[in-house]
């Protein structure tokens, strides 16, 4: 359990090895984390995104960090929440493991996660967080990389709900 970190704050500020960038289908930027991240790593980060021609839902693609403290941002699509009945959970779930498959391959030992669609996508906060922890649970226990996964909770009803989960 020492393999995974909760930590409230900004995630741009994070010295990590890889940053989770809760982006939409674009790619191109928005708003929350995504807004925070384009806006600290500077214009050279559209500039690859731009590049990446998208991303679906729960798939994830990697870039540069440029003027953030961490070496990669990875960038992942959560799913909107309409109800729970059309695979938002199988979705969210995929958003992690693919984030968590990439950080694998990169050999990345530390990376952050925000909680990933709980803002602007309304995802249920305490039914993402077990979706969440139990991802990472499962992945750290059958592979090498990452090392560390740190939940990076910026709002203090993610803090409570992190820290409930995890002692
Ligand atoms: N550091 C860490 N977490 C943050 C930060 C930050 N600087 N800013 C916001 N958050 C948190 C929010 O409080 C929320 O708990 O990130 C979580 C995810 O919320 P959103 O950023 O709204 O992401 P999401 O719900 O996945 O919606 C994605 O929002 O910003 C747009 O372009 C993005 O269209 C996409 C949509």
């Amino acid at each position: 359990m020492e393999h995974i970190l909760i930590y409230q704050g900004d995630i741009t500020e994070m010295h990590v090895d890889a940053i989770v960038n809760a982006a939409n289908k674009s790619l191109l930027g928005g708003g929350g984390v995504d807004g925070a991240i384009h806006r600290v790593a500077g214009p050279r980060l559209l500039e690859e995104c731009r590049k990446l021609n998208g991303c679906e839902t729960g798939e994830a693609k990697i870039t540069q960090a440029y003027k953030l403290p961490c070496r990669f941002v990875i960038h992942t699509v959560g799913p909107v929440w309409y109800g729970g009945e059309i695979g938002e959970k199988e979705l969210l779930t995929n958003a992690y493991l693919n984030s968590l498959k990439l950080a694998k391959e990169y050999k990345l030992a530390t990376i952050a996660f925000p909680n990933i669609s709980t803002g602007v996508y309304h995802f249920p906060k305490e039914l993402a967080a077990k979706i969440a922890m139990k991802t990472v649970q499962d992945f750290l226990s059958k592979n090498e990389f990452p090392k560390t996964v740190t939940f990076c909770v910026f709002d203090q009803e993610n803090f409570e709900i992190y820290e409930q989960l995890l002692h």
